[in-house]
């Protein structure tokens, strides 16, 4: 369910036309819906109502300041990777006391930076990281709340970029040697174990590999208490629940939350999830204009002013997202590659896509934009980033400027 629905043959945002906007502020622009943001966000806490549970949304996926606040104050923590991230959360005003922070490479700065703010819990990747942040605790003289993120070693049946939880990814530490490692945390003063953590990828669309995550990790937790006393508080399920970008039939939020409950109850800890895609996904489009069509040799082009600077998922991942047109006109459809205006060829929103026929100055949605899309957008081609605006019901606000030439080079010196 999202608030970007037709009315008559013109898209609305809630209960502004797409149009007005992009007549306003210009384009290429990201339209956030803040209804959607929180329906979503309330649909997913509030499926997990009747278990001790905290859900940390993933910053990586929208780290927008505004976005953060409107999270935070629904009562959501933050999955960080970064100390940008957690300098982004502190920001919009999250409790450090929410705050998870994973990624396998947390530099030594980053970790001071974190248990100087006093995070909840570190998800720790390897031996040798468990022995910077003691070493860094010890330096501060407190004690370091860690837990190690296990890699359960399921198939979450996704893009292989965004699969994290088999043996074969660089993520986590295999449980054999998470056991050891825990044994040895339990004995390191300066560290405190919290919990056990896992994430097994991104856009998943079926339960089973969440479920069998779940199960992995309890019985771990059995294990650590059985075998070496060690009793943890928080489990740590990550994100991953999948959206519809076309055709997929991902579970609802409601059904997720169903298959992981009992297991959660039952272990008597308190569950930690860290969902990003499924918030902000379907809450946000991407608003392009059409600069030029071309037919060139025995193919339909139709090249608009958003690039995979400001969007590189189909680029990176051959992503899908619909595109509609803002206005329809009802006109016939054609076959056509929509394409950027950066020099490469892997510069494309989609490849023969059948889409009305559009002329220069038409405005095109690109759906699901909300997640990975100005997070990951970048200034190849020294292409200024998009502005990004928040609707909320029949007012809009923007949420961060479109940058300028000037921003482009305001870190260069001559
Ligand atoms: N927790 C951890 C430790 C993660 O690595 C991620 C995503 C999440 C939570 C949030 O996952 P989500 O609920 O959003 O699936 N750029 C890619 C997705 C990369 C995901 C990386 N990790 C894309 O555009 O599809």
């Amino acid at each position: 369910m999202h608030a970007f629905q037709y009315r008559g043959n013109e898209l609305y945002c809630e209960q502004v036309p797409v149009k007005t906007i992009a007549d306003n502020i210009g384009t290429p622009l990201y339209l956030y819906s803040r209804a959607t943001l929180v329906r979503h966000f309330t649909v997913f806490d509030q499926a997990f109502a009747s278990i001790p549970h905290l859900t940390c949304y993933s910053v990586k996926a929208n780290s927008n300041l505004s976005i953060l606040r409107l999270l935070g104050n629904l009562g959501a923590g933050v999955d960080v990777v970064s100390g940008g991230e957690i300098y982004r959360a502190v920001l919009a005003g999250i409790s450090p006391a929410k705050i998870v922070y994973s990624g396998v490479g947390k530099t030594r700065e980053e970790i001071r930076y974190a248990l100087t703010s006093g995070i909840l819990q570190f998800n720790v990747e390897s031996e040798q990281e468990l022995e910077a942040i003691s070493s860094v605790a010890k330096s501060l003289g407190i004690q370091a709340p860690v837990a190690l993120r296990v890699n359960p070693d399921v198939d979450p049946k996704t893009h292989p970029y965004i699969a994290t939880g088999l043996k074969k990814n660089k993520f986590g530490i295999a449980c054999n040697a998470a056991l050891g490692l825990y044994a040895r945390a339990a004995r390191d003063p300066h560290l405190r174990i919290t919990g056990i953590a896992c994430h097994i990828g991104s856009q998943i669309t079926e339960i089973t590999p969440f479920v069998d995550a779940l199960e992995r990790i309890v019985a771990f937790a059995a294990q650590l208490k059985s075998m070496h006393n060690i009793t943890v508080h928080y489990l740590d399920i990550g994100g991953g629940l999948g959206i519809t970008y076309a055709n997929e039939t991902p579970p609802h939020p409601e059904q997720y939350a169903a298959a992981l409950t009992d297991l959660a109850r039952q272990s008597g800890c308190t569950l930690i999830l860290e969902p990003g895609r499924v918030i902000v996904g379907n809450a946000g489009i991407l608003v392009t204009r059409v600069l030029y069509t071309k037919r060139t040799g025995e193919k339909q082009f139709i090249i608009v002013d958003a690039a995979m600077n400001d969007l590189i998922r189909p680029s990176l991942y051959h992503a899908h997202h619909e595109l509609q047109p803002v206005v329809k006109r009802n006109a016939p459809c054609t076959v056509a590659d929509v394409v950027g205006p950066i020099c490469e060829s892997g510069d494309f929103m989609a490849h023969a896509r059948s889409i009305e026929a559009m002329s220069p100055g038409d405005l095109i949605a690109i759906m699901s934009a909300g997640a990975y899309g100005f997070s990951m957008s970048s200034n190849y081609n020294s292409r200024p980033r998009a502005a990004e605006v928040l609707v909320d019901d029949s007012s809009y606000r923007i949420i961060r400027r479109r940058e300028t030439y000037e921003d482009l080079v305001r870190h260069e010196q001559e």
